[in-house]
């Protein structure tokens, strides 16, 4: 057995001098060190042995083993340095080639689509002006008419950060920080920004989501004035054949309130599945800003009148794109992102 040994041990370091790249390498280690390789059955025999010899055919075996381990890895180095040293002499690895840069990132849909809003309104005379996601419950609720108890508040339900600070549930707080900021100017400005709810997020509701505040505030404004802004808007967002239906509706913060809807960019007031058959689809709440909250902003009502109103941003996008699940915006799915 001690002499099989050593006829193995001499075999195995033979035969690993010709294991040229790592395929022969795995080869060999299976058929001499492998589970059922040729040493290790070798070795599970030693049991069957005599007692008396056990020890020292063990003890050979053992060292057999070591060696042939050491040889093997001693071998995998050169094999590795070998085909790195061919591949290199073969140019297959330029190692002056410059790293892959990444690619230049770009602007996420919501930002192209808040630059085109900003874009065609600028056109119309309004100036950007930014407001605090984080608010007072003064800002977002008192000063737009709504004061603790009123029943309006529910149709903004929000995230609190204390019990007089919230995150915004709409960009209309704007509207008192400009107004209290211009007075005694006349006002035309719009204020892009995130608003917050706590909302079930859905397919077609996220609880975070960009908004278009519009505020204009001068001598002799109407709704007539409104409507026409709105018009435009639709048109150059969507087309010159646009048309514009105002609805009656209620904000606390306008008197009158109206909701303005253009007709359908699919089907043209046919009616669709995206329009829900109505012909008609959403573009914005808006009115004539309410004494109250002039006169909150600094303006007196009797001298000064004024429209506001309010946009989605991804909701313009989705229609464009026919994007039908709000919460891609927010996913971080490069997939999505990169389409546009
Ligand atoms: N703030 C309202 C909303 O979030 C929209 C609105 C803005 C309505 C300005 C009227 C005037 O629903």
């Amino acid at each position: 057995m001690l002499e099989q040994l050593s006829q193995l041990e001499a075999e195995a370091l033979t035969s690993l001098e010709d294991a040229e790249d790592e395929a022969d390498l795995e080869e060999w280690h299976r058929s001499y060190l492998g589970r059922r390789g040729r040493l290790t059955l070798l070795l599970r025999s030693v049991g069957d042995l005599p007692k008396e010899e056990r020890p020292a055919v063990g003890r050979r075996g053992n060292q057999v083993k070591r060696a042939l381990e050491a040889a093997y890895e001693a071998r995998r180095e050169t094999v590795r340095r070998a085909s790195l040293a061919r591949l290199l002499a073969e140019g297959a690895v330029d190692v002056t080639l410059p790293g892959r840069p990444t690619g230049p990132g770009h602007l996420h849909i919501t930002t192209q689509t808040l630059r085109e809003i900003i874009a065609i309104f600028a056109e119309m005379g309004f100036q950007v002006y930014e407001a605090p996601d984080v608010e007072t419950d003064e800002m977002n609720f008192g000063l737009l008419n709504m004061p603790p108890h009123h029943p309006a508040r529910d149709m903004w339900d929000t995230f609190w950060i204390s019990d007089t600070l919230l995150l915004r549930t709409h960009t209309s707080p704007g509207q008192i920080r400009v107004m209290r900021e211009r007075y005694p100017e006349p006002i035309r400005v719009i204020l892009p920004g995130k608003c917050y709810r706590y909302e079930q997020v859905t397919a077609r509701s996220e609880h975070q989501f960009y908004q278009v505040e519009g505020l204009a505030v001068g001598h002799g404004i109407t709704m007539t004035d409104l409507i026409g802004t709105l018009t435009q808007l639709a048109r150059r967002l969507y087309g010159p054949e646009r048309s514009i239906r105002i609805r009656g509706s209620y904000f606390p913060f306008t008197e009158p309130s109206i909701e303005a809807d253009m007709d359908c960019i699919l089907c043209g007031g046919e009616g669709c599945r995206v329009c829900k058959y109505s012909g008609w689809l959403e573009i914005a709440g808006a009115g004539m800003v309410h004494p109250v909250v002039l006169r909150n902003g600094g303006y007196d009502p009797d001298e000064w009148s004024g429209f506001a109103f309010g946009m989605g941003v991804e909701r313009p996008a989705m229609l464009k794109y026919g994007i039908d699940d709000i919460r891609l915006f927010y996913g971080s799915d490069l997939r999505f992102l990169r389409q546009f």
